[in-house]
């Protein structure tokens, strides 16, 4: 069985990361997605959350499974026997950024490949960073995320 790991920190899941593993999804018999921390981010929902919003949007998906992570991805990938990664990419920010994380985990398990998925050009501007921002104002998310993540809009003080 071919596996790949979609890693991220999902802070909320949005349509763009939802293209790239529906599109793994074609090419894979599994898609690990883990919702991994991040230490230069302090997050608006909760890993659980997190988890239960990207467990939500694929619930009739067998082929996608969805697991917390709290430690090195390295150390993941050991734990699931599964050396593959995958980033989505939208610009050449995310270029830099991608590939010095990339490099970072090969260097500490040199079993691991990381490819790249270019986003869909029609969902390049959409980042968790900015819905976040627009739920903390109080506007719509809707053309952003998934439909079951606009239900659950997280109360701006938290
Ligand atoms: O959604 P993001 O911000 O691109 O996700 C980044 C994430 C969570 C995948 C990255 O920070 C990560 O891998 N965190 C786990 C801890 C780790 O292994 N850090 C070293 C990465 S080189």
């Amino acid at each position: 069985m071919n596996r790949i790991i979609y890693p991220g920190s999902f802070d909320p899941i949005t349509n763009g990361h939802v293209d790239i593993i529906k599109r793994l999804s074609k090419i894979f018999d599994e898609i690990i997605v883990v919702v991994a921390h991040s230490s230069d981010k302090k997050s608006f929902f909760t890993a659980k959350e997190r988890l239960a919003q990207i467990r939500d949007v694929f619930k009739n998906d067998k082929k996608i499974t969805v697991e917390i992570w709290d430690g090195l991805l390295v150390d993941f990938c050991e734990k699931k026997k599964c050396f593959l990664l995958c980033k989505g990419l939208r610009s050449v920010k995310d270029f830099e950024y991608e590939i010095d994380m990339a490099q970072t985990n090969k260097k500490l398990n040199p079993k691991i490949e990381t490819f790249f998925l270019s986003t869909d050009p029609e969902l390049r501007f959409i980042s968790s960073s900015l819905v976040r921002e627009v739920i903390s104002m109080g506007g719509d998310i809707s053309p952003f995320v998934p439909r079951s993540i606009n239900a659950i809009k997280k109360n701006s003080k938290d």
